[in-house]
């Protein structure tokens, strides 16, 4: 599919599942250049096999983990090893733990959500940016949360984690007003990922709980939107997108058909 994103250098974090896995397919379907980060490197070798077979010229992955700034800098060496050029940079890793009200906060979940949704993204923005100056018309997308917008019960870190990344986008869109980058960040809300099976530590039963009834975003969903939103011409900037399931009309308002 020809594409203004057509050989352009796309870096995706968190690409090993969820928005980032698809989002390196729907990119490689058109054509693009794919740097994949995440923890998890077998699973980003396998996406960079599918994501050739589905038109990527060039699909490379490396270890990542955004909460550690010597990571961040040693994977932006490695991306500047392969090309001097970034036009795409997806800050997507990231994810919550527990849903402990506040007098029941475990710091280490804390301190986790913070160091990948918050840290995670200024760190690779720092190591990352100036392979994107140079380049006019490339985009920094941050994937946020209808948690950063709004509250929940068991969702303060969380919740705060995501109202930290809302800012750090539109602090980021002021300070690079001028030199041709332009700043967004997707908002997605309830969609059927790991997301819920690492919120609650691998209890499979849990997370399903959370998608009863409901027919949620798929991965699918929000990696069209991420694309779309990369493919405006690049005098259009989409500053913020919120995107939910039809049936969550807000973080409390979810229709959920009962069986039977
Ligand atoms: N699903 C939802 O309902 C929903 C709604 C709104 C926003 N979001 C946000 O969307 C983003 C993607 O989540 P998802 O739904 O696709 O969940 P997911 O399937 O659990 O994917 C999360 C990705 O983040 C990566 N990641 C986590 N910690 C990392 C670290 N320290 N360093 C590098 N990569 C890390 C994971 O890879 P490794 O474990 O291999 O490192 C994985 O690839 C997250 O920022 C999440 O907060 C999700």
């Amino acid at each position: 599919m020809k594409s203004i994103l057509t050989d352009k250098w796309v870096l995706i974090t968190g690409a090993s599942s969820g928005f980032g896995a698809a989002a390196a397919i729907e990119f490689a379907r058109r054509g693009a250049r794919l740097l994949l980060g995440a923890r998890r490197v077998d699973r980003l070798a396998a996406l960079a096999e599918q994501a050739s077979k589905e038109g990527s010229p060039q699909a490379v992955f490396h270890f990542l983990d955004v909460a550690s700034t010597p990571s961040v800098n040693e994977y932006v060496e490695w991306v500047r090893s392969v090309t001097p050029r970034l036009d795409v940079l997806v800050n997507n890793a990231g994810g919550a733990l527990g849903l402990d009200p506040v007098a029941e906060g475990k710091d280490s979940d804390w301190e986790t959500m913070f160091q990948t949704n918050v840290l995670g993204v200024l760190r690779m923005v720092r190591a990352a940016l100036s392979l994107m100056l140079p380049y006019p018309g490339g985009i920094i997308i941050n994937i946020g949360s209808v948690a950063g917008r709004t509250a929940y019960e068991g969702g303060a870190a969380y919740c705060a984690a995501k109202a930290g990344e809302l800012q750090i986008t539109r602090a980021l869109r002021l300070e690079l007003c001028g030199t041709g980058l332009r700043v967004a960040t997707i908002d997605p809300g309830m969609a059927e990922t790991e997301f819920s099976l690492v919120r609650f530590k691998g209890d499979a039963k849990r997370a399903a709980q959370v998608y009863e009834g409901v027919q949620p975003l798929r991965a699918e969903d929000v990696a069209e939107a991420i694309v779309w939103v990369a493919e405006r011409p690049p005098h259009v900037c989409i500053d913020e997108m919120v995107i939910k399931c039809t049936d969550q009309a807000a973080v409390y308002k979810v229709h959920r058909r009962t069986k039977g």
